[in-house]
C-alpha cells in the first residue's frame, strides 16, 4: 500500500477540506503533514458548516483515523477551540480514538504569535499578509532547534523548557515597540497542553509505515498551496512549510517509494490572500463578481481574497512539482453566468513569451496572454451526473485536461459534500 497525498496547486482555499471529507470514506487514515492554523478547512453537509484549522478533515467520519503529523504546528489555544467546537456539535474524535497527534510536532508558544506580528509590523509596504498565528516564528525555532515539541509536554522539565524558550522570545520582542501582554493567552494556553496531554500522541511514521503494511488506505491532507511552498512558491510571499508532495514525506515520516497517488485541486479560477505576485489578478468588477459569487473571504481570518483568472503556467508548475496525478477542479458553479471566461495560457515576461514562473517574478511582472472561451449560463449547483454538465463547461474541462495532461477526476459544483461530480 501506498500513501495518496491531497494537496492544494494554487495560493490555498482551493476546497482541500471538502473534498477530504468527500473521499474520507475511501481511506482508514487521514493525515496532516504540515502547516498549522494558518490554514481553514470548510466542510458543508447537512446543512452545517464546519472550519478545521489544525485537525484533519476526516474527523466526522467514524471510521476513519485522523493524525496531526510531526510535520504539523499546533497552537493549544486554537485546536483546543476546535475540539470544543466539535464537542457542542456532538463529535468527540478524542474520546471515540479517532484524533491522534505526532509527539514531534511543533508548538506555536504565545510569544510566537507575537513575533508574528513584531515582524510583520516592521515591513512597511512589503508585509507577508501572514495569518498572525505565529506560523512562521514557530518553524524558525524549529529549523533553529529550539522548538518545544508535542512529546515535550510529557517530560517533567516541560515548564521549565517552555520559560526558557518564553525569555528568548521576550528578549527579542524587546527590541519592538509592541504590547507583549500575553498572560491571558498562556492561561488558555495550558489548558490546550491539558488536552494535548490526554491525548494519544504516537511517532508519525511508524503509525502510518504500520498502516500501510497492514494494506490499510492513507490519505496525506495538504494545507496552504504549492505556490506558498517556502521553497518553490512566490518567496519571500510564502508560508513556512513544504507544502508540495515532499512535504508529505517529511511530515510524516513516510519514505518517497511510498506515496502512491497524487491528488491535486484547484479552482477553476484563481485566489490569493496576502501580499505578493499574483499574475492574473483581476483588479476590476470581475475580479469583484468572482470575490461575491464565490463568497472570497478567508476561513481563518475573514480577509477579502483577491481573484483572477485561471493561470496555466502556474499550474503546470504546481502538477511538476507534486507528480499530479489527478486532478479535482472545484468552485465550477461560481464561473456560471461569465460571458467569457479567460484562462491565462503564457506570460510576457522581459520582452518573451514564456510558458513557466520565472525566479524574478517580483521585480519584473509577468504579463498574462490570455485565451478566451466562451462561459456557460446554466447553474450548476444542483447537477448530480457528469451528463448534465453544460456543453460550454465540458470544452473547458476538455481544453485544460489537454494543456495539463492530467485527468480531471471530480468536479466540485457547490460546497456542501453532495455537490461532487465523478467524472472517470
Ligand atoms: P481549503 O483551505 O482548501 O480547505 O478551502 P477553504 O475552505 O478555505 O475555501 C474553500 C471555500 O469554498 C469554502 O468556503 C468551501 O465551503 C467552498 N467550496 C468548496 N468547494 C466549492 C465549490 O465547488 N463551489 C462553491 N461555490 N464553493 C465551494
Ligand atoms: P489553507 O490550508 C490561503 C497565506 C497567508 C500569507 C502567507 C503566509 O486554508 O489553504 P502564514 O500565516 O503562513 O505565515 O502566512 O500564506 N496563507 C494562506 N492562504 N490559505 C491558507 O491555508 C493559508 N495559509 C497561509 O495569507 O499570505
Ligand atoms: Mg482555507
Amino acid at each position: 500500500m501506498r500513501v495518496d497525498v491531497l494537496l492544494g496547486l494554487q495560493w490555498g482555499d482551493e476546497g482541500k477540506g471538502k473534498i477530504v471529507d468527500v473521499l474520507c470514506p475511501q481511506y482508514d487514515l487521514i493525515a496532516r503533514f504540515q502547516g498549522g492554523p494558518n490554514a481553514g478547512h470548510t466542510l458543508e453537509f447537512d446543512g452545517k458548516k464546519y472550519v478545521l484549522n489544525t485537525i484533519p478533515s476526516g474527523v466526522f467520519n467514524d471510521k476513519t483515523l485522523n493524525l496531526i503529523g510531526n510535520g504539523v504546528v499546533i497552537d493549544p489555544v486554537i485546536f483546543k477551540k476546535e475540539i470544543d467546537k466539535l464537542r457542542e456539535n456532538g463529535y468527540d474524535p478524542i474520546a471515540k480514538g479517532k484524533l491522534v497527534i505526532a509527539k514531534k510536532a511543533h508548538l506555536i508558544l504565545p510569544t510566537h504569535r507575537l513575533l508574528d506580528a513584531a515582524s510583520e509590523s516592521k515591513m512597511g509596504n512589503s508585509k507577508i499578509g501572514s495569518t498572525l498565528k505565529g506560523i512562521g516564528p514557530t518553524y524558525q525555532d524549529k529549523i533553529g532547534r529550539s522548538g518545544l515539541r508535542v512529546g515535550d509536554t510529557m517530560l517533567p522539565d516541560f515548564k521549565e523548557k517552555y520559560d526558557t524558550l518564553i525569555a528568548k522570545h521576550l528578549e527579542r520582542l524587546s527590541h519592538y515597540d509592541i504590547d507583549t501582554d500575553f498572560s491571558e493567552y498562556e492561561k488558555q494556553w495550558f489548558e490546550g497542553i491539558d488536552l494535548l496531554k490526554s491525548m494519544q500522541q504516537v511517532d508519525s511514521e511508524h503509525l502510518v509505515n504500520k498502516y500501510l503494511s497492514e494494506g490499510k488506505k492513507v490519505l496525506a491532507e495538504g494545507a496552504q498551496g504549492t505556490l506558498l511552498d517556502i521553497d518553490f512558491g512566490s518567496y519571500p510571499y510564502v508560508t513556512s512549510s513544504n507544502t508540495t508532495t515532499a512535504g508529505a514525506c517529511t511530515g510524516l515520516g513516510v519514505a518517497p517509494s511510498k506515496i502512491g497517488d497524487v491528488i491535486g485541486i484547484f479552482k477553476a479560477y484563481c485566489t490569493r490572500v496576502g501580499g505578493g505576485p499574483f499574475p492574473t489578478e483581476l483588479d476590476n468588477e470581475i475580479g469583484e463578481e468572482l470575490r461575491r459569487i464565490g463568497h472570497e473571504f478567508g476561513a481563518t481570518t475573514g480577509r477579502p481574497r483577491r481573484c483572477g483568472w485561471i493561470d496555466l503556467p502556474a499550474l503546470k508548475y504546481a502538477i511538476l512539482l507534486n507528480g499530479v496525478t489527478e486532478l479535482v477542479m472545484t468552485k465550477a458553479d461560481v464561473l456560471s453566468g461569465f460571458e467569457s471566461i479567460k484562462v491565462c495560457t503564457h506570460y510576457i515576461w522581459n520582452g518573451e513569451k514564456i510558458d513557466y514562473m520565472p525566479y524574478d517574478i517580483l521585480s519584473i511582472q509577468p504579463e498574462p496572454v490570455w485565451e478566451e472561451l466562451e462561459g456557460w449560463k446554466e447553474d450548476l449547483t444542483s447537477i448530480t451526473d457528469k451528463n448534465e454538465i453544460p456543453t460550454k463547461l465540458v470544452e473547458y474541462i476538455k481544453y485544460l485536461e489537454k494543456e495539463l495532461n492530467v485527468p480531471i477526476k471530480y468536479l466540485s459544483v457547490g460546497p456542501d459534500r453532495v455537490q461532487t461530480l465523478l467524472m472517470s
